[in-house]
């Protein structure tokens, strides 16, 4: 069972060693394909080993240090500090941001709980603007409506890795005062305009989750672009104290001077998360190779008008977090899911738009309609997509073919697609 987040519920325990399960596709055959399988680089227990052994268990040790310099040089940030999730990063940055009650804060309605939470956990109002239909990312042409007098941020979503317009976005914010944090969870290794995602607003936030690309379990960043905001950061993160400074010699002794809590992961978490940096670039093109042969095989299905595939604009290098497919309704994505769950491969919708949601409701307002918003959170699915998985690809497009020929393709609606 997977849930909406695509946490693979029954089987996210048995995770296969790389010697075991990632390379040989004829014994595992008929296994259940995994919507998501957390892949290890084998490295990951001697880096933990030697975090134990140099003694230094809690946070900002080493490991730590190394991580956040690779994060630094791979995606542009002026400083990047480690955190226990990208909800806690995101956490920081509503502080950092000074959001209080009554401040509003725009951002999309299909994303993940954290995304607004954060900002709700200030005392602010989330306000809904609806996404494009081609990225399902922060429709950039309807945010500057949403702003008013109590307009503080903008916090664009780059979903499944594909970057949101930001040059726009960063215009809008200009213009009217706004700080943008990009929330970057699904985005590290990916690209706009050459610029790594997180790395172009204010602040920018990713994790390391097991479901995303490069993972610690749980694990997180907050990326500071605005070297203004990097002193308080620290503080922060440390509790609402300068024991930052105080380790760096800076000051004689460290106490409480803001506002903060314990965002801080401990040395073994970043000994893993070390692993997987090393493997970033190699993790990043398997994936990329995965994605291209969904992408591929699909082609045909799309131009009969059986489904709509990802759109990746120009100047946008993906990462290949996701693929999904949107069909043409509801009904069809619910018989597709579960077409494919019989013949043992597991595929997931994706959010329940937060705009909807009990929370959502009490807490936030829509900012004009949420078309879009409603109608693709209906009809996409997400295909199986981790390293270890190409072996068995065949055997899923097999499925998806099945799948795809058991919907009724002669009423399927492609204007609702976006395929006239
Ligand atoms: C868009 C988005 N934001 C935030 C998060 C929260 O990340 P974490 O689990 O690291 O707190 C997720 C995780 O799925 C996400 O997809």
């Amino acid at each position: 069972m997977v849930d909406a987040d695509g946490h693979n519920v029954a089987t996210k325990r048995a995770m296969i060693r790389p010697a075991e399960g990632q390379g040989d596709g004829n014994a595992a055959d008929r296994m259940t394909i995994p919507f998501n399988k957390p892949y290890l680089t084998g490295r990951e227990g001697e880096y933990i080993t030697d975090a134990l052994a140099r003694g230094h268990l809690s946070g900002d040790g080493n490991y730590t240090r190394r991580c956040q310099a690779w994060l630094e040089t791979r995606t542009g940030a002026a400083k990047v500090l480690l955190t226990h999730s990208c909800t806690a990063a995101l956490e920081m940055a509503a502080m950092l941001a000074d959001i209080g009650p009554g401040d509003e804060v725009i951002l999309p309605s299909y994303t993940f709980v954290s995304t607004a939470n954060a900002f709700v956990l200030r005392g602010a109002v989330p306000v809904f603007v609806d996404i494009r239909p081609d990225t399902l990312n922060l429709d950039e042409s309807r945010i500057e409506a949403a702003v008013t007098p109590r307009t503080r941020a903008i916090v664009p979503v780059h979903y499944a890795g594909v970057g949101c317009d930001m040059d726009p976005i960063m215009a809008i914010a200009e213009r009217h005062g706004l700080i943008v944090i990009e929330d970057a969870a699904q985005g590290l290794m990916a690209t706009y305009r050459g610029r790594g995602l997180g790395s172009i607003g204010h602040l920018g936030t990713l994790s390391f989750h097991e479901t995303k690309n490069i993972i610690s379990g749980e694990g997180g960043a907050l990326l500071i672009n605005d070297p203004a905001l990097a002193h308080r950061a620290e503080i922060i993160r440390e509790k609402g104290t300068n024991r930052s400074a105080f380790f760096r010699g800076a000051v004689d002794k460290y106490t409480w001077v803001d506002l903060g809590s314990s965002y801080l992961p401990a040395e073994i978490v970043a000994a893993f998360l070390w692993a997987q940096l090393e493997e970033a670039e190699a993790i990043t093109r398997r994936r990329l190779d995965i994605w291209s042969h969904y992408h591929g095989r699909l082609e045909a299905a799309e131009r009969a008008g059986l489904l709509r595939r990802p759109v990746v604009p120009e100047g946008c290098g993906h990462n290949a977090h996701m693929y999904y497919l949107l069909l043409a309704d509801l009904g069809r994505r619910t018989r597709f899911i579960a077409s494919l769950k019989q013949q043992d491969i597991q595929a997931t919708f994706h959010y329940v738009p937060l705009d909807s949601a009990p929370m959502g409701r009490r807490a936030g307002r829509a900012a004009g309609d949420l078309t879009h918003t409603r109608d693709l959170a209906d009809r996409l699915v997400r295909l199986p997509l981790w390293a270890g998985l190409e072996p068995h690809q065949q055997r899923v497009a097999a499925a998806i073919d099945t799948a795809l020929a058991g919907l009724d393709a002669g009423s399927a609606d492609t204007t609702a697609m976006g395929l006239t």
